[in-house]
C-alpha cells in the first residue's frame, strides 16, 4: 500500500453495499483522507459512522466529486450513467458495481484475483467497473482451472440471496416470513412473486432470447475478465429465500483432463479461494458461514463422468462482501499501489 492517503468518496452510501463499502473501507484500512457520503435527497442529513465519527450524508449531485480522488458507486444503473463521467471529469476514478458500464469495451471490468492489470485501462473513461456478484465469486474459483487446464464451457446455475436486491428486499424476505409463519398474508412488492418459502428462477429483466440479464451478465462478464471469449457459458440464475451468500453450482468442461484431485490442490492454493470439501464430515460450503467473510468458498469437488473432462463445483461467497464491496476496494488497492 502506498505512503498517500486519497479522498473517498461512496455514492449510494445509504444503501446494502454502500454501508458495507464504507465498512471495507475501514476494515481493509483503505489509506481515506477525507470521506464524503452520497446518497438521494431523501437520505440528505442522515449521519453514518466511519471510524468511529458521524459523517452527514450528502445529495449526490453533478458538484459532488470536486477534490475526491476515487468515487465508489452503487446506487444503481442510472444514476452511475448520469455522474460517473461528471466525477470523471472532475478527475476522481470511479470504481462502479453497477451494470451500467461493465461491457464498455473502453471500461476495465476487475476482479483482483483474475485481472489486476486492466486497471490500467481505468484512464479511457476515468471508471473502473466492479463486476456482477455471481460472475465474482465464479471466475475467483475457475480462473485457477482455466490457466492450468483451459476451460471450454460453463454451466451454471445460481441460488442467489435477496441482499442481492437491495435492502427493501432483506425486509421484504424478513416481513414475508413473520406473516407466514403467524397465519397472516405475505405482502408481495420488490419481487413478482412471493420469495418466502419459494424460489424465483427470475434475476433481473427477461430479455429476447428467453434468459434474464443476469444470466447474460454471467455470460458475457465471465468472458470479458477471464479475456478468453471462446468460452462457453449458459447460466440459470435464481432467487432463494436466504438473506446474505450466493451459491452457485458450476459443472466444468475443460480442455486438458483434470482429476478432481488435482483441482482441489489447485484452489487450495489459489488467492481468494478457501476449499471446504470434506463430505464425510458434512463440510461443505454454506451461504451461512460465508456471510460476513471475504473469501469464496468451493466444495463438492467431482468428477463429472458424463463426459471425458468434466468437473463439477459448489461455490459460495457473501455477495455483498466479495460480491460487491470487498472486491470494490480491493480495486481501489490496485489503483491505489500501482497507478495514482
Ligand atoms: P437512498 O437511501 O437515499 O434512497 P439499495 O441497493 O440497498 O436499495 O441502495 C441503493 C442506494 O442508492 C441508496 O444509498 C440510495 O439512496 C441510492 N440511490 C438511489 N437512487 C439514487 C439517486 N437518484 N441519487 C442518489 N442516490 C440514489
Amino acid at each position: 500500500m502506498s505512503a498517500k492517503s486519497f479522498n473517498v468518496a461512496v455514492a449510494g452510501a445509504t444503501g446494502a453495499v454502500g454501508n458495507q463499502m464504507i465498512a471495507c473501507l475501514e476494515e481493509m484500512q483503505f489509506p481515506v483522507k477525507n470521506i464524503r457520503l452520497l446518497a438521494s435527497s431523501r437520505s440528505a442529513g442522515r449521519r453514518l459512522r466511519f471510524r468511529g465519527e458521524m459523517v452527514a450524508v450528502e445529495e449526490l449531485t453533478a458538484d459532488s466529486f470536486a477534490g475526491m480522488d476515487i468515487a465508489l458507486f452503487s446506487a444503481g444503473g442510472t444514476t452511475s450513467q448520469t455522474f460517473a463521467p461528471a466525477a470523471a471529469r472532475a478527475g476522481c476514478v470511479v470504481i462502479d458495481n453497477s451494470s451500467a458500464w461493465r461491457m464498455d469495451p473502453q471500461v476495465p471490468l476487475v476482479v483482483p484475483e483474475v485481472n489486476p492489470h486492466a486497471v490500467a485501462d481505468y484512464r479511457h473513461k476515468g471508471i473502473i467497473a466492479n463486476p456482477n456478484c455471481s460472475t465474482i465469486q465464479m471466475v475467483v474459483a475457475l480462473n485457477p482451472i482455466h490457466r492450468r487446464f483451459g476451460i471450454r464451457r460453463i454451466v451454471v446455475s445460481t441460488y442467489q440471496s435477496v441482499s442481492g436486491t437491495g435492502k427493501k428486499a432483506i425486509d421484504e424476505l424478513f416481513n414475508q416470513t413473520r406473516a407466514m409463519i403467524n397465519f397472516l398474508e405475505a405482502e408481495t412488492r420488490v419481487y413478482p412473486h412471493r420469495i418466502a418459502f419459494n424460489c424465483l428462477p427470475h434475476i433481473d429483466a427477461f430479455l429476447a432470447n428467453g434468459y434474464t440479464k443476469e444470466e447474460m451478465k454471467m455470460v458475457n462478464e465471465t468472458r470479458k475478465i477471464l479475456e478468453a471469449p471462446e468460452i462457453g457459458v449458459t447460466a440459470t440464475t435464481v432467487r432463494v429465500p436466504v438473506f446474505f451468500g450466493h451459491s452457485e453450482a458450476v459443472n466444468v468442461e475443460t480442455i486438458a483432463h483434470a482429476s478432481a484431485e488435482q483441482v482441489r490442490a489447485l484452489l487450495s492454493d489459489a488467492p481468494g479461494v478457501t476449499v471446504v470439501d470434506d463430505p464425510a464430515n458434512n463440510r461443505y460450503p454454506l451461504a451461512i458461514e460465508a456471510a460476513g467473510r471475504d473469501s469464496t468458498f468451493v466444495g463438492r469437488i467431482r468428477q463429472d463422468d458424463s463426459i471425458p473432462n468434466g468437473i463439477n463445483l459448489w461455490i459460495v461467497a457473501d455477495n455483498i462482501r466479495k460480491g460487491a464491496a470487498t472486491n470494490a476496494v480491493q480495486i481501489a488497492q490496485v489503483l491505489a499501489d500501482r497507478h495514482l
